[in-house]
């Protein structure tokens, strides 16, 4: 179902102590109102999900791993697999994002078993698809992006895919303060709500939540989050300060 989502990439950031008052920072902050209106993430590294999803019970804070295997169990040293996040209180996996595609190659073929393998264990998959500097300047980013969901996510039965949430990350604007402009998201959100009526139908696309990524931080999250096909954020650098993050909820 289309929703409004903020959601916290922690990355490698926070031990579990910090992990620990960061998440007790945000659900003070966010108990002070009386509405959001956005569902509220938080991804936290492996080794703190089991805390705070401790503290996050009674809270509307839903938890998210930032990874997960490509194989069910069994002898692969240092994977996490599907079922242990979901074990640990997971309702959320972030998969495909361009930060493992770069450093730790997960192509196509792994990302789609990684999403099997989340979906099999009943998680929602968010799935990061961006493109490269140079792609954009050489005006390929449509298709960059269109192959990027082509290769995996839209192989999915239709039923399967009600379980993935977009995250569209230019790869350009991440962690690098510069920011997509409202119109370059706007115009990206609408051309992959497009491909998802042509590949499903309309009842789909309008059902998908399309998150933005990439330096989104409170001074520009209202102006992002007005445009029609914005469904959200997925934020790095700004989840880390609970003030900001919770700014961020609060821009919707
Ligand atoms: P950033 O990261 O907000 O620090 O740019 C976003 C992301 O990589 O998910």
């Amino acid at each position: 179902m289309r929703k409004n989502i903020v959601a916290g990439n922690w990355k490698m950031n926070k031990t579990l102590p910090e992990s620990v008052s960061l998440v007790k920072e945000i659900i003070s902050l966010l108990n002070k109102e009386n509405s959001l209106q956005a569902e509220v993430i938080v991804a936290p590294t492996y080794v703190s999900l089991y805390e705070v999803n401790k503290l996050l019970k009674g809270s509307k804070i839903k938890l998210s791993a930032q990874n997960s295997a490509s194989e069910h169990s069994g002898a692969y040293t240092g994977e996490i697999s599907a079922e242990m996040i979901k074990a640990v209180g997971c309702d959320y996996v972030i998969l495909g994002h361009s930060e493992r595609r770069a450093y730790y190659g997960e192509r196509d073929a792994i990302l789609t078993r990684k999403v099997e393998f989340a979906l099999k264990n009943e998680l929602e998959v968010i799935f990061c698809i961006g493109e490269r500097l140079l792609e954009r300047e050489k005006g390929e980013h449509f298709k960059v992006v269109e192959g990027q969901l082509k290769n995996t996510v839209f192989n999915l039965s239709e039923n399967e895919f009600s379980n993935i949430i977009i995250a569209y990350e230019p790869i350009w604007a991440i962690g690098t303060g510069v920011t997509a402009s409202s119109e370059q998201a706007q115009e990206m959100h609408a051309f992959i709500r497009k491909l998802i009526t042509e590949n499903y139908n309309t009842d789909v696309a309008d059902n998908t939540t399309i998150l933005y990524g990439g330096s989104c931080k409170p001074s520009n999250a209202v102006e992002l989050f007005k445009n029609p096909d914005v469904d959200g954020g997925l934020i790095g650098g700004a989840a880390l300060k609970a003030e900001d993050f919770v700014a961020i909820i609060k821009s919707f």
